[in-house]
């Protein structure tokens, strides 16, 4: 009898597979109820007394190889069967982080979804402009000394060509393609030579807004400027000061009552408790002239700002640096909402 367990230790040694289901089909061959293990333990009785110490020992045995082979075929399989996951070309990446928009498309979003709620149309327009529509058909022809007012990079190989300043031109374009009443914003990049620094950068991005209509008045820019900035701040506590634009006449900048109440807003208002956040006006009847609108018959306001300038004020970000250099640091801490 003991032969007979010889016999099946040899076949226990000897088996292999990486198939789950043969692997199984071993287990209960030999551990199952019915199996080959409980079959020689209730031999046990048959056995002839001075034989059943040594036929009790090799049962054991049996039944420990059995435990051991099961054990073994079943963690190479579980390993190999985790090579097989990661290889599968179905499996998403690991780790999953989730990406969030840059602030300043958040802000820029927030800003083009308060305007296009009340009418608003955006246009769009290249950014690789000609003199005409950065600079002349608003009001500054050649030589007009406001032109160093927007230090400008010039295409090399030919003058008339220019990096846009500001969106102004996408207005040019938009009336001199569109009758009034016009109602658009103009979202998008400029370039200024500027020397880089906390509050100042060669590229930003701009919102600028232009209405034009019959008997527009500086009254509506005023209320337009309000529902923004109730809008976008939850505070409408605005003022206008008189300023110089070429393009419109009369000019404003518009200030934003910040506050005095905590040392920081002392520091960032300068203890004055305003902040200047956009430029703006009635638009130049010769601009209007210039695109094949007629000043007899409509007005129209216009005014523009900075999207970095609102979202550092927004997220009281005091260095315009941090926008530009994508570290990711930094940048995962925006919410996808304002
Ligand atoms: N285009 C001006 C700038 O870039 C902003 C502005 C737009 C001012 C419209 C007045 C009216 O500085």
């Amino acid at each position: 009898m003991i032969e007979r367990i010889n016999d099946y230790l040899k076949e226990v040694e000897a088996f292999s597979s990486t198939s789950s289901q043969e692997i199984e089909a071993f287990r209960v061959s030999f551990a199952g109820k019915k199996g080959i293990l409980n079959d020689l333990f209730a031999s046990f009785r048959e056995v002839p007394a001075e034989e059943k110490k040594a036929y009790g020992q090799q049962l054991n045995k049996l039944k420990e190889a059995v435990a051991e082979k099961i054990k073994e075929l079943q963690s190479q399989t579980q390993s190999s069967a985790g090579i097989n996951k990661i290889s599968d070309p179905t499996r998403t990446a690991f780790p999953i982080q989730s990406g969030n928009r840059h602030p300043l498309s958040v802000v820029k979003n927030r800003i083009v979804d308060i305007f296009t709620q009340i009418g608003f149309s955006i246009s769009e327009g290249p950014e690789i402009e000609d003199d005409w529509h950065n600079f002349t058909a608003l009001n500054l022809p050649e030589h007009h000394p406001a032109r160093d007012m927007q230090d400008t990079f010039f295409i090399q190989t030919d003058p008339d060509i220019l990096l846009r300043t500001h969106t102004s031109s996408v207005q040019v374009r938009h009336m001199e393609t569109h009758q009034p009443p016009i109602r658009t914003i103009s979202p998008g990049r400029v370039f200024r030579n500027e020397a880089i620094s906390s509050r100042a950068h060669c590229i930003f991005h701009q919102v600028e807004g232009l209405y034009i209509a019959k008997d527009v008045s500086f009254a509506d820019l005023k209320q337009t400027l309000k529902y923004f900035t109730e809008a976008l701040f939850g505070n409408s506590k605005i003022r206008l000061r008189p300023s110089y634009f070429p393009f419109t006449e009369p000019s404003a900048e518009v200030d934003i009552y910040w506050g005095l109440e905590t040392e920081i807003d002392y520091r960032i208002t300068k203890g004055t408790g305003w902040l200047e956040i956009m430029g703006c006006g009635m638009v130049d009847p010769n601009v209007l002239k210039n695109c094949g609108i007629d000043p007899e018959v409509y007005s129209g306001f216009a005014f523009g700002m900075g999207i970095e300038r609102i979202a550092m004020l927004l997220y009281q970000v005091s260095d315009i640096r941090l926008f530009f250099e994508n570290d990711v640091r930094f940048l995962k801490q925006f919410k996808p909402t304002l």
